[in-house]
């Protein structure tokens, strides 16, 4: 098969016969095949080869991988087989697959993975299973999204608990000496973003960790913008719980996600939801009393009944597409794509604002900015007017623009959006 565009477009039998093994052919044809192998991150053969594996529209200019990441083509022709099987042939079941994969994906054991749905619901999982009571303190950031503000204050209004908040710092120095200085005698849980959804900062989650870990306070990781962003190693990390999902930086199916559950947590972290997988087998309705029995002795006590498998062989095939490449490779890459919009706003001086750090640590794939004198939702209207799609952040007043990068963007996407904002200022 000759891979280019057009004809890989124009046949639907095409796009059906395309799998990760002709899609692993194809990578090593064109040498984007990873296998370990080091991938410039300024190879624009290799990563216009790599853009050409995903469906999303040449018509529109997405710069907005961190509202969700947009699949490619063999992670939705796994999804629609792996559907079709179910629905042809009744199978039953696969999603026991997903545990191990996404577990050696972030260097942790089988058995401190739940799958989810989304980041929410890992977060909620998490939150509620935390022994909390009236007058205990949980630290959030000034910057979280609804997923990671709304379930602590809902905490709040059920048991009485404190939400305290800091605003990260543009180093990371100055983000741990913020934490500390909320730290006292009543602090149970610091639960922050890996990256906010406002203005992408990467904040220093093993030093806030070993903090946490060190005055024994319970540490829970908004890992929204971890997973397939950055290699993830969750044990040298040192969290007690990293919620992420699937459908961001992994490219993974919509609707898909974990929650990692440091193993020596997992009998102090209360699971509520019961039913099919959560056991250890050994219940008993017919005893008088009944036998209870106890919980699965793993992560799975925290999910339980039917699971999407089409969906979760979507997410196999997002891992698998993602090491095709290799997680260092893309890291390299969105990074730099990263710094050039960095640099690229900062070639505007005075009229632009650049909310995120440039410290090396804290920036990667996501910036946010404002324009001086341009209100940021019109300009966010003329962007998507002129279908370049990023995000207006209104979140906690913040009144700003997100701009976020992923393998299947250039620099020319990025020099679109600068020559609307050349526009606007002018
Ligand atoms: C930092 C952060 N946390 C949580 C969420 C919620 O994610 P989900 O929609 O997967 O629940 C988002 C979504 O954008 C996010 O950016």
């Amino acid at each position: 098969m000759i891979f280019n565009r057009r004809n890989f477009l124009r046949s639907a039998s095409v796009l059906a016969a395309f799998s990760l093994n002709e899609m692993q052919a194809l990578a090593a044809k064109h040498h984007i095949s990873g296998g370990g192998k080091i991938i410039a991150d300024d190879d624009e053969a290799y990563w216009s080869t790599v853009r050409q594996l995903f469906p999303l529209s040449r018509e529109w200019t997405y710069l907005n991988n961190g509202t969700f990441g947009p699949s490619p083509y063999p992670v939705i022709e796994t999804m629609r087989n792996a559907q079709m099987d179910a629905d042809q042939f009744g199978n039953y079941g696969g999603y026991e697959s997903s545990m191990p994969k996404i577990a050696k994906f972030v260097g942790v054991d089988d058995t401190e993975i739940a799958l989810t749905h989304n980041v929410t619901e890992g977060i909620n999982l998490a939150c509620w299973g935390v022994p909390l009571k009236k007058g205990d303190e949980v630290i959030v950031t000034t910057h979280e999204h609804v997923g990671n503000m709304m379930p602590w204050m809902n905490r709040q209004k059920v048991h009485g608990i404190v939400v305290k908040k800091y605003t990260p710092g543009h180093t990371a120095d100055e983000t741990l000496s913020r934490i500390n200085a909320l730290i006292n005698k009543n602090t149970r849980v610091i639960a922050t973003p890996h990256i906010p959804c406002t203005q992408g900062q990467v904040l220093p989650v093993k030093d806030i960790c070993k903090l946490a870990r060190d005055k024994g306070i319970f540490s829970l990781i908004d890992g929204a913008h971890g997973a397939g962003m950055m290699p993830l190693d969750l044990h040298d990390m040192g969290c007690d719980t990293y919620a992420s999902c699937c459908h961001k930086w992994m490219l993974g199916p919509k609707g898909t996600g974990f929650l990692y559950v440091r193993k020596e947590m997992q009998d102090t972290i209360q699971a509520f939801y019961m039913g099919g997988g959560t056991d250890d087998g050994k219940w008993d309705l017919m005893t008088d009393p009944v036998t209870i029995g106890g919980y699965a002795p793993s992560a799975h006590r925290y999910f339980g009944g039917t699971q999407a498998n089409g969906l979760f062989a979507g997410v196999n095939a997002s891992i698998d597409f993602i090491e095709t490449i290799g997680i260092e490779n893309i890291h390299n890459r969105i990074k730099s794509l990263g710094k050039y919009t960095q640099d690229s706003l900062l070639e505007f001086g005075k009229k632009i604002e650049l909310l995120t750090p440039t410290e090396e640590r804290s920036r990667c794939a996501v910036n946010g900015f404002r324009i001086q004198g341009v209100d940021y939702h019109k300009f966010f209207e003329t962007c998507s007017a002129q279908k370049v799609r990023i995000r207006a952040v209104p979140e906690n007043g913040l009144n700003c623009l997100r701009v976020s990068t992923h393998i299947y963007n250039n620099k020319q996407d990025v020099d679109k959006l600068m020559g609307l904002i050349k526009k606007a200022i002018s």
